[in-house]
């Protein structure tokens, strides 16, 4: 069951209640979350969040026409699902990850919605490994650029935990 882990506009020193009590679910907060005070997840509170789109990366959709994608494909920081969605109705096997609980919801409804078969889980880019999978094809579209110069080598290790030896790590950058 998803569930939203942390009250509209609520600051991480001003939670209280059960979930409220730890956004973050024993995680870590990242670097992002420690500047701005704020779970991921609140970012997906009150309406689409400033990189939300609501369609695919046009950058994406360029690759996959050229064959870019294949096999197995995770999409780690998935957000509300539109890369996911994209690559998985073109025939993939995609499975999108993010720590926000409520951009995951987001990503479910629209598979049903749109009737696209992809899975969606919350989790941690950090510790892929606990997914126990591999993929052939590895997304980040617009989660490297959010990690410090400590957290990005962590980040790395744990998406190369997980991508299969000829695998294909696929990154963009957002400017
Ligand atoms: C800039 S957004 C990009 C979202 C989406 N990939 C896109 O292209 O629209 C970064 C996403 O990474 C997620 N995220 C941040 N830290 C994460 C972590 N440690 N593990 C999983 N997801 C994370 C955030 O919740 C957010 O949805």
């Amino acid at each position: 069951m998803v569930r939203a882990i942390a009250g509209e506009g609520t600051k991480m020193s001003e939670q209280s209640g059960t979930l409220a009590d730890d956004p973050f679910r024993g995680r870590r907060p990242t670097s992002h979350e420690r500047m701005t005070g704020l779970p991921w997840d609140a970012s997906y509170h009150d309406g689409p969040a400033p990189w939300d789109v609501g369609q695919p990366q046009p950058t994406i959709v360029r690759l996959a026409s050229k064959g870019g994608f294949a096999g197995a494909v995770l999409d780690a920081g998935c957000g509300t699902g539109e890369n996911a969605l994209y690559l998985a109705s073109l025939g993939l096997s995609v499975l999108g990850v993010d720590v926000a609980e409520t951009a995951v919801a987001i990503a479910r409804a629209k598979a049903a919605d749109r009737g696209i078969k992809v899975e969606f889980v919350a989790a941690d880019a950090f510790d892929l490994e606990r997914l126990g999978r591999k993929f052939d094809t590895v997304l980040d579209s617009g989660l490297f650029h959010t990690f410090d110069g400590d957290e990005r080598p962590i980040y790395v290790a744990s998406l190369a935990s997980v991508t299969e030896n000829d695998g294909n790590p696929i990154c963009l950058v957002f400017q």
